[in-house]
């Protein structure tokens, strides 16, 4: 199964992203993960691309589409991945497109989620992440057994460089402007599914599951 995970910065992509990954057994590849992964190892390409994050800007598409392309090499994409975060640009859209059709892969579902702007603003000012394992949690919505402490590898809970509220707020305006027309392209060419994002990450969860024909165990 092939699905991409759509919408603006914080609707709670990378936290479906992973509930769906552990029910299908699927990777949950999210560029964002990837190039803070890099960031954080000092490699060229993560020092090329901090200054984007940071800003909450678009990281350029050859970066963006390198590192996506080394990652869908792997085995594990073989049954087929969840993408989080890609594509951002149309010119990502299109290679992604490019590169499913020489495999005669299809995309099953573009799953849209949508949130107004203001309560992205109060979700992501409360995220916390584990860097180690890219775990997510809310100080409010999904708090770790133990206050900083991640639960599913130990690893101290940290507050990312760009969920300051002014940064939020940029990455919001660069969705508007950049990303979010994709949608356009995505309901002329692909199955979207629309999900309200609710107040219960698992509301919204049982949403998208039906709407996916999955079932939800829970
Ligand atoms: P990326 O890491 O992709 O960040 P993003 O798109 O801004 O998305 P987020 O990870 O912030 O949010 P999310 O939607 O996954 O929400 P989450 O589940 O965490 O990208 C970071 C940067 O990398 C970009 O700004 C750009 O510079 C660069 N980049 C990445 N990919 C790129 C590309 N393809 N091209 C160019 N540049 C690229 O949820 C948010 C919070 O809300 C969490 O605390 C969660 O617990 C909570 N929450 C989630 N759902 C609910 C709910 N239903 N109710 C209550 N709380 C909830």
């Amino acid at each position: 199964m092939v699905l991409v995970m759509f919408g603006a910065p914080g609707v709670g992509k990378g936290s479906q992203a992973s509930i769906l990954s552990r029910t299908l057994t699927i990777p949950h590849i999210s560029t964002g993960d990837l190039l803070r992964e890099n960031v954080a190892k000092g490699t060229e390409l993560g020092n090329k691309a901090k200054g984007y994050m940071d800003s909450g800007a678009l990281v350029p598409d050859d970066i963006t589409i390198g590192l996506f392309q080394e990652r869908i090499r792997r085995d594990d994409c073989k049954n087929g991945f969840i993408l989080d975060g890609f594509p951002r640009t149309l010119s990502q859209a299109e290679y992604l497109d490019a590169m499913l059709k020489a495999e005669s892969i299809p995309i099953d579902a573009v799953v849209n989620i949508s949130l107004d702007d203001e309560a992205i603003v109060a979700r992501l000012c409360g995220r916390r992440v584990c860097p180690a394992c890219n775990e997510v949690y809310h100080i409010l919505y999904n708090k770790p057994s133990k206050d900083g402490v991640c639960d599913k590898c130990g690893g101290d809970l940290i507050q990312r460089v760009d969920d300051s509220e002014a940064t939020i707020r940029n990455r919001l305006k660069v969705y508007h402007a950049q990303t979010q027309s994709l949608l356009a392209y995505y309901r002329s060419t692909r199955n979207v599914v629309d999900v309200a994002s609710q107040e219960e990450i698992t509301d919204t969860t049982k949403q998208m599951f039906g709407l996916l024909n999955l079932e939800y165990k829970g």
